[in-house]
């Protein structure tokens, strides 16, 4: 039976840190600002722009939420965006993706000031992350790169096999474990003979957004199994990319769904808008 990486335990103490941090800021005057911006009313985006506001608020960042309707235009978004990057008290603007289909993701990342682009979306922050120079680490991969250093896992020398090519998490998650040595291997919807990779992973990340897609005879005995997905199973109930109940006894440690990544996430968007606010008051 595996060991369950804890998630949510990791989590707190990293949101912790950030409150201490928050409060000594506070003590000094400096005030740190999110602003989050989500359009539309899909369920899961307001799912976690509710619960990225409530960790605001327990950090003691100050949220403000810019909730527009389906009918948004690119002019109207793009306005917000721009009044948003040159608010002082702003220090991070996130915008929850995906957007409605007539919006143009691509044009309103690049409108996000890179110096605010705590999601670190941007194709300035994405290049920063390629070559290991960076301010800003995406939230869900730099999450679970904090999960396995809090279990003392270490990429290094491990085969380290992505499953899912997304450029919030499949493609920065193999930067990530290429920058601690691991030898990556990112498979995806194409890949031919997909369990000839995934069998061979010591530390296996399935970001796929497919209900129980990896099986447990896809999983190497005794192998790190990471569970980015948020998906609903046959009976409507939350689960992850991967079949928990038969994942756990091959692998050696498993995050599970809910209670695993998600939390992480959160914490590092937290940091983020730290960062952010750090550097506008040339702390760092
Ligand atoms: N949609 C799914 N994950 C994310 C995320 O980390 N940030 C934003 N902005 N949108 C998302």
């Amino acid at each position: 039976m595996a060991t369950i990486l804890d998630g949510k335990a990791v989590s707190q103490k990293v949101k912790e840190e950030v409150r201490e941090e928050v409060t000594a800021l506070k003590a000094k005057g400096y005030s740190v600002g999110l602003a989050v911006i989500i359009v539309g009313d899909n369920p899961a985006s307001r799912t976690y722009v509710n619960n990225k506001k409530k960790a605001c608020e327990m950090a003691g960042i100050v949220s403000e939420e810019y909730a527009l309707p389906e009918s948004t235009t690119m002019e109207e978004l793009l306005a917000l965006i721009d009044e948003l990057n040159h608010k002082e008290s702003i220090h991070g603007i996130l915008c929850q993706l995906p957007l409605p289909k007539h919006l143009d993701e691509k044009e309103v990342i690049a409108a996000i000031s890179v110096s605010k682009d705590v999601d670190a979306f941007s194709a300035q922050n994405v290049g920063h992350i390629m070559i290991g120079d960076y301010a800003f680490l995406p939230c869900t991969p730099a999450g679970i790169m904090e999960i396995l250093k809090a279990y003392d896992i270490h990429p290094e020398g491990k085969n380290c096999v992505v499953v899912g090519r997304s450029n919030i998490v499949g493609k920065p998650m193999a930067m990530l474990l290429l920058q601690q040595n691991g030898t990556v291997t990112v498979c995806h919807s194409k890949t031919v003979g997909l369990e000839n990779y995934t069998r061979n992973a010591d530390i296996l990340v399935a970001a796929v957004g497919i209900p129980k897609f990896i099986k447990a005879d896809m999983i190497k005995k005794g192998a790190v199994v990471i569970d980015v997905g948020m998906d609903r199973d046959e009976n409507g109930k939350l689960c992850g990319d991967v079949d928990f109940e038969a994942a756990k006894e091959v692998a050696g440690y498993i995050t599970p769904v809910p209670g695993g990544v998600g939390p992480m996430t959160i914490a590092t968007l937290l940091k983020n808008t730290v960062t952010a606010a750090k550097q506008v008051y040339g702390l760092i």
